[in-house]
């Protein structure tokens, strides 16, 4: 793949998305010449703008720190265009076309990456028009065709099936490219190495040693101005059912045959087989009201959310994994906006220590922080320094801020984007994966739907509804010293 000379074309080029993720991971990729450094980028959407306004949009929400970067920007974006037209009609994507034959013909180009930062409601006609219009045969034409398409992959299993069937007679899985942009996160990435290229966790990696494990997602902000999607899919369709899920699978998969992307997917498509659909008892939903002090607003007041409406913006579902690995251990799936702190960890939480050799222990846990200061955790017993034989629970502490240079980081996105370029599927959901996402949660959701569940409120900037700490209790999880 290396050989083709990509030209990106990104669809609602003047979204919020395109913004704040598209094109900075497109200039990360191209500041660190990951990016060939010819590859052409249009930007496509109804909105009518003038190259200077389009560059302005592009560059909105890319950090510039050195000079280097400066420079690299403004070459850049002379290596951007911008085309406006409707979303359903023929004529525009017929300019588009020309748009793109042109710079084919000035940059030498033989592939196309489609990049689809659309609203739900556009989805299908677009990828109508792409393939009406703009779509060429790599045999016939020599021109390899890519489609990135993000989420939300319909509303649950019903409608995912059939935007699947209607994607799916346009173009072949492997031109998809679904994006759950978890999975490009780093400490996510790491998580199969950590397993997979460590012997001292496979052995105790069981329901043998494991008693539960939490996976947890909070945000500090509210939906600010998202309220309108936010309110028709919920924190579990927007953030539980692909990210959190995603996670899950790649820390409860058996040990995929190799590394290539089918075995990888086979792998996290049977695990998810092996759950059953949530069930209401353990499921425990918040939605957040205003803060303690008044000040910010409670999810009601968005003007964009409808009067009285029971979406959860906070969520806690317990997941439970039939297959001799994982029986009996609970699966504590946590995720909510607009509470204390950001963050995004797993704490895999072991057995007590058989005996009673020593007293005041606390369980071992491995926490693998995503984000913000990626890190690996151990908590583990030791000796207190000093005369005397006392326990005390501490860190064997791998925190990449100290260990590395955390500057290095890359983006999510960049991560994603540059496998789509090189035609590597393995961190993007595979449609059955997609199909058995859906039906674990399909179920709970249609009970929620249908007003069965209440949400308990909780402030903004808060810890999250009452009863949180009841639940993961109730499920196996014990903080401090055992009893
Ligand atoms: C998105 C959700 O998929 O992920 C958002 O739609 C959420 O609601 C976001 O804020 C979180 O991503 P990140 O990378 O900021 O943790």
């Amino acid at each position: 793949d290396s050989k083709h000379l990509y030209t990106v074309i990104v669809l609602g080029a003047s979204g919020d998305l395109a913004k704040k993720k598209t094109f900075p991971a497109l200039f990360g990729l191209y500041k660190n010449k990951y990016l060939d450094q010819n590859t052409h980028i249009i930007g496509y959407a109804r909105t009518k703008m003038d190259q200077a306004t389009f560059e302005g949009h592009v560059s909105k929400y890319i950090k510039i720190k050195t000079e280097a970067d400066k420079v690299a920007l403004q070459q850049f974006l002379k290596l951007c265009s911008y085309q406006d037209g409707q979303y359903d009609q023929d004529k525009d994507f017929q300019n588009l076309e020309k748009h793109i034959v042109e710079v084919e013909k000035a940059s030498g180009s033989t592939a196309r990456l489609f990049y689809m930062a659309l609203p739900p409601s556009v989805f299908i006609p677009v990828a109508t028009s792409l393939k009406r219009n703009n779509y060429h045969s790599f045999e016939k034409d020599g021109i390899l065709t890519r489609l990135i398409v993000e989420k939300p992959f319909g509303m649950d299993l019903e409608s995912s099936r059939k935007l699947g069937r209607e994607l799916g007679a346009l173009f072949n899985e492997d031109e998809i490219y679904r994006i759950d942009h978890y999975l490009g996160k780093e400490m996510v990435k790491n998580l199969m190495i950590l397993r997979f290229a460590n012997v001292i966790f496979g052995s105790v990696w069981n329901r043998q040693s494991i008693d539960n494990v939490q996976i947890t997602f909070k945000e500090k902000i509210g939906t600010e101005g998202r309220g309108g999607y936010f309110d028709e899919f919920g924190i579990i369709r927007d953030v539980m059912q692909n990210h959190l899920l995603q996670i899950l699978s790649l820390v409860a998969m058996e040990p995929p045959v190799s590394l290539s992307a089918e075995d990888v997917r086979d792998e996290k498509v049977k695990v998810l087989r092996f759950i059953p659909p949530i069930v209401k008892e353990n499921v425990l939903l918040g939605q957040y009201g205003k803060s303690e002090d008044g000040k910010e607003p409670g999810y009601l007041d968005d003007k964009t959310v409808p009067h009285g409406s029971k979406t959860p913006t906070y969520a806690a579902a317990t997941l439970f994994i039939h297959n001799d690995r994982w029986s009996g251990v609970p699966f504590m799936l946590k995720c909510g906006k607009a509470l204390d702190q950001q963050k995004t960890e797993i704490r895999i939480q072991f057995k007590d220590v058989p005996g009673n050799l020593f007293t005041g222990l606390s369980r071992n846990e491995i926490v693998i922080r995503v984000q913000p200061n990626e890190a690996v955790y151990v908590k583990m017993m030791n000796k207190e320094p000093g005369l005397g034989m006392k326990t005390i629970i501490s860190d064997l502490d791998l925190s990449y801020s100290s260990r590395f240079n955390d500057s290095v980081i890359p983006e999510a996105y960049e991560s994603l984007i540059l496998d789509a370029l090189n035609g590597d599927h393995s961190n993007f959901v595979r449609d059955d994966e997609l199909d058995a996402a859906w039906k674990i949660f399909t179920p709970i959701l249609k009970s929620i739907d249908q007003g069965e569940i209440d949400p308990i409120p909780y402030a903004y900037g808060s810890r999250g509804p009452k009863g949180v700490g009841e639940f993961v209790a109730k499920h196996g999880y014990t903080r401090g010293e055992q009893a």
